[in-house]
């Protein structure tokens, strides 16, 4: 997965993108599939996962607002928080069945949708995979999502710059998190922050007590916060008895709370812990002085990427394109419309969320 490079002009045609609501094609560089175009009042479906994290839960109601204003029949859909798998499969056919014409999709298990996204490109819909890609398969035709690789070296640039302020010099005590193995992000964000980190752990500035530097040995089984907790205390009682832990690689806001709370109940002091999703929780440790950092990923701008392609489609467009490189499904290269990521520490918070209602009164 190679970096991208967005520009500041390419943030503020985004902003201006969401302000605006209209369909814009500025950043498009090549499209997928062409569709025929369809009614303006089709059924648009969209499929999210479980809750896992409040982005997921900004979406939905922002999808419904979004395609409704749009003049579309939205169909929003939860999987489930314990059949979420076989929820998604069922929501998903129950669409195609409906007839809608584009079906969104964040994949609650992005390798175990082939059989619904066939039997939707059958019946003529275009698949677009929304912030989790959906592998395997040729049958998905567009993504959208915020640069996952850049979040991940962000988180990791993060962890360093808040080590080296507490301490100028190393050698720092770390720990690292990563996300669902089912969840094609995971890997993505552990890369990207492993492209910053691995040359420190390396060159020994940073020390992995555990040893545990491997993706299947640092994934947190369905985001859950329970099995970072747990995976956290287990971490403190075999290898931080004695000595001080300085810092963890959390992939997000969920988990960086969970392993929060397992080094507060242990009587450590606070580490320096990365996150991501600016949930309202954690961007209230943030400045409280506990958690480090978050990563501002803000749904109403993805959310307005993804219906404009909807408008795009519906006008017998491709969806634009900013990618066509990155995201190898297994099957294909997907095109993806891909934003930028920003950091926010305690330093950068009340800018960063200067234009939003629900986290700008956290930072006063
Ligand atoms: C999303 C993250 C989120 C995680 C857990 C990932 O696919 O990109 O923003 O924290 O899922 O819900």
């Amino acid at each position: 997965m190679r970096k991208h490079v967005i520009t500041t002009a390419a943030i503020a045609a985004l902003a201006l993108l969401a302000v605006s609501g209209c369909s814009s094609r500025t950043a498009a560089t090549s499209g997928t599939e062409a569709a025929a175009g369809f009614a303006k009042d089709a059924t648009i479906g969209v499929a999210l996962p479980s809750k896992t994290s409040e982005n997921w839960v900004l979406a939905g109601g922002l999808f419904t607002d979004g395609l409704k204003a749009a003049g579309f029949k939205g169909d929003v859909q939860y999987a489930g928080a314990s059949t979420t798998v076989k929820d998604q499969q069922d929501q998903i056919s129950a669409m195609v069945t409906k007839g809608a014409k584009v079906i969104i999709i964040g994949a609650a298990d992005g390798g175990q949708l082939s059989t619904q996204v066939k039997a939707a490109h059958d019946a003529g819909a275009v698949v677009i995979a929304y912030d989790r890609l959906i592998l395997n398969t040729p049958n998905v035709d567009s993504y959208v999502a915020y640069d996952n690789f850049k979040v991940g070296s962000l988180q990791g640039q993060a962890l360093l710059d808040g080590l080296k302020a507490k301490k100028a010099t190393g050698p720092y005590n770390i720990e690292l998190f990563s996300g669902s193995s089912d969840d094609a992000n995971s890997k993505v964000f552990f890369d990207g922050a492993m492209s910053v980190l691995q040359p420190k752990i390396t060159d020994g500035t940073l020390v992995v007590g555990s040893g545990q530097k491997d993706i299947k040995q640092t994934a947190t089984a369905a985001w859950k916060s329970e099995n970072a907790q747990s995976r956290m205390d287990a971490l403190l009682t075999s290898t931080y008895g004695a000595k001080s832990i300085d810092g963890v690689l959390s992939p997000n806001d969920t988990l960086a709370r969970a392993i929060i709370t397992s080094v507060k109940a242990a009587g450590k002091p606070i580490p320096v812990v990365t996150g991501q999703d600016s949930e309202a929780e954690s961007v209230k440790s943030i400045m409280a002085g506990e958690q480090y950092s978050t990563i501002n990923k803000d749904t109403r701008l993805l959310v307005t990427q993804a219906i404009t392609m909807v408008k795009d489609l519906q006008a017998g467009q491709k969806a634009p394109s900013n990618d066509t490189k990155s995201y190898n499904n297994g099957v294909k290269i997907v095109p993806a419309f891909l934003l930028p990521p920003v950091i926010v520490t305690k330093l950068n918070a009340a800018a960063a969320y200067a234009n939003d209602p629900l986290l700008s009164p956290l930072t006063k």
